[in-house]
């Protein structure tokens, strides 16, 4: 089991917190609203039970609103976003950011020196996002999704 580090409530009644076992079906729910090829209920149990430290979840008045799901490089001390959604119904509300932001922070004091993600070529909102939290288009990766449209490789180095 991990040391579960501080959740933060703000004065907007907002909590940051680690993902629970239980909030499985909520956090399948809004994947399923947020993606074309959404993980399914295994995919998301094995990314939380591989690394439960690495999965954020940030509600509103009690009611999750978003989550973000990491797995981790063993030998590269790197961390990898999976997946990270908001409810639909609660964008461009900052949510995001908050919990990138809060999830990045705590990947570097576990001691994770870099974190990478893929993003589709045409996620101008969320690209616009890790650019603006520190993270660099590394490379193209060509039909990275099942739909075999494009994504761009992205890294934040924490040094
Ligand atoms: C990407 C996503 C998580 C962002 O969450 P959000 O709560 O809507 O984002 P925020 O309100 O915190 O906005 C943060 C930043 O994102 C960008 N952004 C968000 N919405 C935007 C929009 N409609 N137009 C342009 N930029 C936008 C901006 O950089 C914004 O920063 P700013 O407010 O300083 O301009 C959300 O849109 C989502 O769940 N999308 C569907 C799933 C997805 O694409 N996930 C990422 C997979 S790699």
């Amino acid at each position: 089991m991990f040391a579960k580090l501080v959740m933060i409530v703000t004065d907007e009644n907002i909590t940051l917190r680690h993902m629970r076992e239980e909030d499985i079906s909520l956090v399948l729910e809004i994947e399923r609203k947020s993606f074309p090829y959404p993980f399914g209920e295994v995919l998301i149990g094995n990314i939380y039970y591989g690394a439960p430290e690495l999965c954020f979840i940030i509600e509103e008045e009690s009611n999750i609103v978003g989550f973000l799901l990491c797995g981790y490089t063993a030998t590269l001390k790197q961390a990898h976003i999976l997946s990270f959604a908001i409810r639909p119904d609660c964008r461009g509300r900052g949510f995001g950011k908050k919990i990138l932001d809060y999830s990045l922070e705590k990947m570097r004091i576990l001691g994770y020196s870099s974190i990478k993600l893929e993003v589709q070529v045409d996620n101008e909102n969320a690209i616009s996002l890790y650019e603006e939290l520190g993270f660099k288009k590394v490379s193209k990766i060509r039909k990275y999704y099942q739909d075999n449209s494009d994504a761009f490789l992205m890294i934040m180095d924490f040094d």
